[in-house]
């Protein structure tokens, strides 16, 4: 008697407390999110995974940084109770400057419905292009106070685009599309500030190993790494330049690039200038030139002057390490017995990317500079990207691991640590135990 009483009872407080919690629930909002971030051993990718679809499944995508949206295959294995295309004229064609209205014949299922607007979707490691629906569909992730991950939150009406099985060539091994953190309306970091209303900012901070996560915040920080190092409160900046021509593998006419270009003015190696046609190092009105960041290049890339003349520089500098034959595809290798190691990785000149003034520039160390290729032979991890390159530089994934880069959309400018192998830690260092 006495505990069916209670049973009562307890069921009616609950129904009254319940209604609170729910709309606690739902009216939490994140200040940043939190996602790990894995080094593919095979393709050396760098990869993430995100919760998306009713029921959730977990999608792994390989992180494109200046990529212009998600994009997933739908043409295989995809089911959601949630999914819904965009209509031709919606505001959501117009966010995402989907101009393209479109119909299809084999539907409907998800990536194929009429009255639907497309984009174009863009394998960037094997620069393919096709066309895809625009949709949403829910899509979760964990926030963070910037030490630990916290509670997971969701966005019900996340913007993405559906590409095609035969996209995801060449990308890692169970792989279903990319997730593109680049200058759009619709990329991941503009989609999550605007649903929780926090800064239009995201950091990226890549694992160099391929057994423990790097981690991406979107929002500001602390973006604090064991053992307890804040690395938000220690960047050198300088501005993003933005190129005025697409660089995507297809593209409409008129739309700029939706990747990081920064402002390299020189290259210093053990503090002296290399020679080099600046012309090179600017962005001329076909958008050709300059120098960009990405995640999809392994490794930095040069147009042949420029790397002819930096690996000969490097060379000079290391005059009393003997050269060895190359090892494709880099083209300046060392006997690494006579190289001694640092802190910061192998005992090797200093190269620096000199930016808006002598005193602004992008260190990098041996730990991003030298490539270990055998037992006993390293190469400079720089590679010819041929004479006439669409971008002269390309900073690539090796030379930003272990470095902090935190892109800001409102100010325009970009962040960046220096090796946090100096700080004692890595970008391996985020506690990733959930504290929610
Ligand atoms: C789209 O419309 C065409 C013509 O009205 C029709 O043949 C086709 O089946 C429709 N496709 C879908 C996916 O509804
Ligand atoms: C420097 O590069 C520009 C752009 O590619 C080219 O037009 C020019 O001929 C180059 N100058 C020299 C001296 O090689
Ligand atoms: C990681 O975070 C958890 C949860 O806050 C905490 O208990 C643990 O001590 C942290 N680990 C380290 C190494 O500080």
């Amino acid at each position: 008697m006495a505990s069916s009483f209670h049973f009562l009872l307890l069921c009616s407080l609950l129904f009254l407390i319940s209604p609170t919690i729910a709309s606690a629930t739902t009216s939490f909002r994140p200040k940043a999110l939190v996602l790990p971030v894995s080094k593919d051993a095979s393709t050396l990718q760098y990869l993430a995974r995100l919760n998306q679809r009713t029921p959730f499944v977990p999608v792994k995508l390989t992180v494109d940084l200046g990529g212009q949206f998600l994009w997933v295959d739908c043409e295989k294995g995809y089911a959601s109770s949630t999914y819904k295309p965009a209509r031709c004229r919606s505001a959501q064609c117009s966010l995402a400057k989907a101009s393209s209205c479109g119909e299809c014949y084999s539907g409907p299922k998800p990536g194929c419905n009429n009255d639907t607007c497309s984009l174009l979707p863009d394998n960037t490691v094997t620069r393919t292009g096709t066309s895809g629906e625009l949709a949403q569909d829910v899509l979760s992730i964990k926030s963070t106070n910037g030490f630990n991950p916290g509670r997971v939150v969701s966005v019900p009406k996340f913007l993405f685009t559906c590409g095609a099985t035969f996209l995801l060539e060449r990308l890692a091994s169970g792989v279903k599309g990319m997730a593109g953190l680049g200058r759009t309306r619709i990329s991941l970091p503009s989609q999550f500030s605007a649903a929780f209303s926090f800064h239009r900012k995201f950091a990226i901070c890549l694992s160099s190993s391929t057994s423990a996560n790097g981690v991406i915040f979107f929002g500001d920080g602390p973006y604090v790494m064991l053992p307890n190092i804040d690395v938000s409160k220690s960047l050198i900046y300088t501005p993003l330049i933005l190129n005025p021509v697409s660089t995507a593998s297809a593209y409409s006419q008129g739309d700029p690039s939706s990747e990081y270009f920064i402002g390299v003015k020189s290259i210093k190696i053990n503090g002296k200038a290399v020679p080099l046609n600046a012309s090179l190092l600017s962005i001329d009105k076909d958008g050709f030139g300059g120098t960009k960041i990405s995640t999809v290049n392994r490794y930095t890339v040069m147009e042949t002057t420029i790397y002819t003349a930096v690996i000969e520089a490097f060379v000079k500098q290391l005059a009393n390490v003997p050269r060895v034959a190359s090892v494709a595809p880099f083209g300046a290798c060392f006997s690494s017995k006579n190289i001694g190691s640092t802190r910061v990785g192998p005992a090797v000149p200093q190269i620096d990317l000199v930016l808006q003034s002598q005193n602004v520039y992008w260190a990098i160390f041996g730990a991003n500079s030298m490539v270990q290729v055998g037992n006993d032979v390293m190469c400079l991890g720089f590679v010819d990207g041929g004479s006439d390159p669409r971008t002269s530089i390309v900073i690539g994934g090796y030379q930003l691991e272990d470095n902090l880069l935190q892109f800001d959309f409102a100010t325009s400018r970009l962040g960046f640590s220096s090796s946090l192998l100096f700080r004692q830690t890595t970008c391996a260092n985020f506690n990733f135990t959930s504290n929610a």
